[in-house]
Formats: structure tokens, sequence, C-alpha cells
């Protein structure tokens, strides 16, 4: 695994190597507020180069989901401090992923007074898990004013200050799996007749303004996003332009110059359009979803990608770097215990190899 556990260096980003943690939501957040044991987690997991948080909260009408944590309100940037440290400590780059969840989710989901919110009001087909009424239909969304999507905004800006004060190294905008940003993306449920619907344009101006005006105020070596052209996850549906919206899409991010794009693979994208992001866009590419150690050292060294990411096997793998260099067998995830409170299935996955400590890496 000559390229995967090397360094890394693109930019301002330096890593101390390829490997990077996908964001994954564990719902461990009691109260929304990241607390101790998930300081654990991702302290244990800091082999990577770089850890990419669960989704968190930008603003309360984006939890969508029980139990994830936010970062809209003092208790959670206190909470969040814990969780930075402990990633530090072990030299790994820590992005903060912001997730707007949309209309995926459910009134049940949200605080009080709180209302699901949408590009659109199409409501998605499918369910929600909900602590008080077990999985439930995603609720009706209400669709943004103008004026609303651009509180939404500013909010994003706010929590991207607050992550900042947390300690992290970055955010991650959530552009991926059917959530807010790519319900502004696709036609098929942005139907607004606004700034921010109609044209190719006007449907990406949504993630072009988070990422600029987030850029402006934190830094624009300080923001990636995630995305993931022609995804059908959150009831999403293909449509004819995704080519052409994801090129744009990737353009604009190199003029602001963010410090890298993170796509979601499916076995519906299509190579012309992972082409088009690589070549229109100079910085880092970050490439998930199903790889292997192996797999992964082949599309590093093909140049396709300069990161890769892994989900399910840092979940199970604590020590995914270790096993990685020692080629020792993986543990599987116990899918029972995925967004279960607590312990059990978070910080007890096995470790086979010392986890010793880094030399930490300073940009
Ligand atoms: C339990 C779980 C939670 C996830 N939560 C998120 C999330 O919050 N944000 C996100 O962008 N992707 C999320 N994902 C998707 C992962 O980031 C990743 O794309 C997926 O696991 C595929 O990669 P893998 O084959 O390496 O597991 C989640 C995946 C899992 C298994």
């Amino acid at each position: 695994m000559n390229i995967l556990l090397s360094s890394y260096t693109k930019g301002a980003l330096h890593l101390k190597n390829h490997l990077v943690m996908a964001p994954m939501t564990r719902s461990r957040a009691i109260g929304n507020i990241p607390n101790d044991l998930m300081a654990e987690y991702y302290g244990q997991r800091s082999g990577a180069g770089l850890i990419i948080t669960e989704g968190t909260a930008p603003l309360p009408e984006a939890l969508g989901y029980p139990r994830i944590p936010g970062v809209f309100s003092q208790a959670q940037v206190e909470g969040w401090k814990k969780v930075t440290a402990a990633v530090h400590a072990n030299g790994s780059r820590f992005f903060l992923q912001l997730m707007h969840t949309g209309r995926i989710g459910h009134k049940d989901n949200l605080p009080e007074g709180k209302v699901l919110v949408g590009a659109s009001s199409i409501r998605a087909a499918g369910q929600i898990s909900t602590d008080k009424g077990g999985l439930q239909d995603h609720s009706a969304p209400a669709a943004l004013t103008t004026e609303g999507v651009k509180e939404v905004i500013r909010g994003h800006v706010v929590a991207a200050q607050h992550a900042m004060e947390a300690g992290f190294d970055g955010v991650e905008l959530h552009g991926a799996n059917g959530y807010l940003i790519e319900q502004f993306l696709n036609p098929n449920v942005n139907t607004r007749t606004d700034e921010y619907g109609g044209s190719i344009e006007r449907r990406a101006a949504f993630a072009v303004e988070l990422a600029r005006n987030i850029a402006d105020s934190i830094g624009k070596e300080k923001v990636g996003i995630r995305l993931s052209p022609y995804n059908t996850l959150g009831d999403m549906q293909p449509y004819p332009e995704v080519f052409e919206t994801y090129r744009y899409l990737a353009q604009e991010m190199e003029k602001i110059g963010i410090t890298y794009v993170h796509i979601g693979l499916s076995p519906q994208v299509q190579q012309k359009t992972l082409e088009a992001i690589r070549t229109s866009f100079t910085g880092t590419i970050i490439q998930c979803n199903g790889f292997t150690p192996e797999t992964a050292e082949a599309a590093l060294s093909s140049g396709r990608t300069d990161l890769v990411a892994f989900g399910r096997s840092f979940l199970a793998n604590p020590d995914l770097d270790k096993r990685i260099a020692g080629k020792q067998a993986l543990n599987q995830p116990d899918f029972t215990t995925l967004y279960t409170p607590g312990a059990k299935g978070y910080v007890d996955y096995p470790v086979e190899a010392k986890m010793a400590g880094e030399m930490p890496v300073h940009s």
C-alpha cells in the first residue's frame, strides 16, 4: 500500500496518509450535543489522514435524524472541542460535515416549533427513523422562501465559524445523498421559479453561494464539498443534464478555490462526469464508496483520485491504517448498532494492531 499510507500534500492540505474516514451518522449525540463517547470514537480512528465527521446540523431545522449532533449552539461548540482535541492528538486532520437534511426528516425529530423545509414542497417517498414513533413517512416540507434560502446560507456561515471555534480544520458541505443541497440541484425536486430554480446555474446557486460565503468567512482552504452525481438516495430521480450540472459545479468550486471535492460513487455514475470534475477542479479529489485497500491503491496510482475515503471499514476497524499496513483481516460492521445510542457497536470494535502514536503533521 505504497500510496495509501504515504503522506499527502496539495495546497494547504497536509495529511499523514491518503486514508480518509468517510462521514457517518452514528446517532450518539444525546440532545444533539457532542460528548465524551464521540471523542473516544473519533480519537480511536485518528490513524486516518483526514476524518470527516458525521452529518452535523448547521441549524435546528436541519436535524432530520434522531440524536445527530448540531453546531448551532454554544453547548455544541463546547462538546465538539473535546472531539477535535482527541483527533488532533494523533495528528489527524478533521473536517466537520455540515448536513442540512432538508425534506429528508420528520417533524418528530425537530425541536419544538421548527418545521421541515425543502427547495420545494414535494414530500420525499420513503420513511425515516424517529425516537417517538419508530419508522414514519417523511413529513411534507415547506418550500423555503427566497429570503428563507438566504437565511439558511447565513446560518451555514455562522455554523462554519462555530466549527472553527471548536477547533476543526475545515468544513465539508454535504451536497450528496439527497439532502438539501442536492434537493436544489435536482430539477425533479426543485420546481422553484426564483433565482434558486430553473436553469443549471440557478439550481446550483444555493451550493455555490454556500461555498463562496463560507470560504469568504473562514478561508477557502478550509472548505470541501461532497457530491454524488447520479445518486438515487433520498428519493432522487435521474434527470437529463446531470453531466452539465456537475461539470458546472466543479468549475464554480474551482473559481472559489475550495480545498476538495469529495465524490460518492455509485454504479450509475458516468465516467465522463468524473473526468469532467477531475479536469475542471484542480484541488484535491476524494473518492468514496465500496473501496477495499487494494482498489483504493489502484485508484490512487491511476491518478483518478487524490485520496480515498472508507466508511464501513473505518466504522468497524478503528485501527484501519495499521490493519492495512499489516495486511490483517478487517472486522465486519454490526448493522444492528449503527444508529443505537450508547457504546455498544460504537467504541468496542476489536483492535488488533497496536495503536502507535504518529508524529503530528502541521500545515
Ligand atoms: C452508518 C452510516 C452512516 C452514514 N452517514 C453519512 C453521513 O452522515 N454523511 C454522508 O455524507 N454519508 C454518510 N454515509 C455514507 C458513507 O460516507 C459512505 O459513502 C458509505 O458508507 C460507502 O462507503 P463504504 O463502502 O466505504 O462504506 C453513511 C454510511 C453509513 C454506513
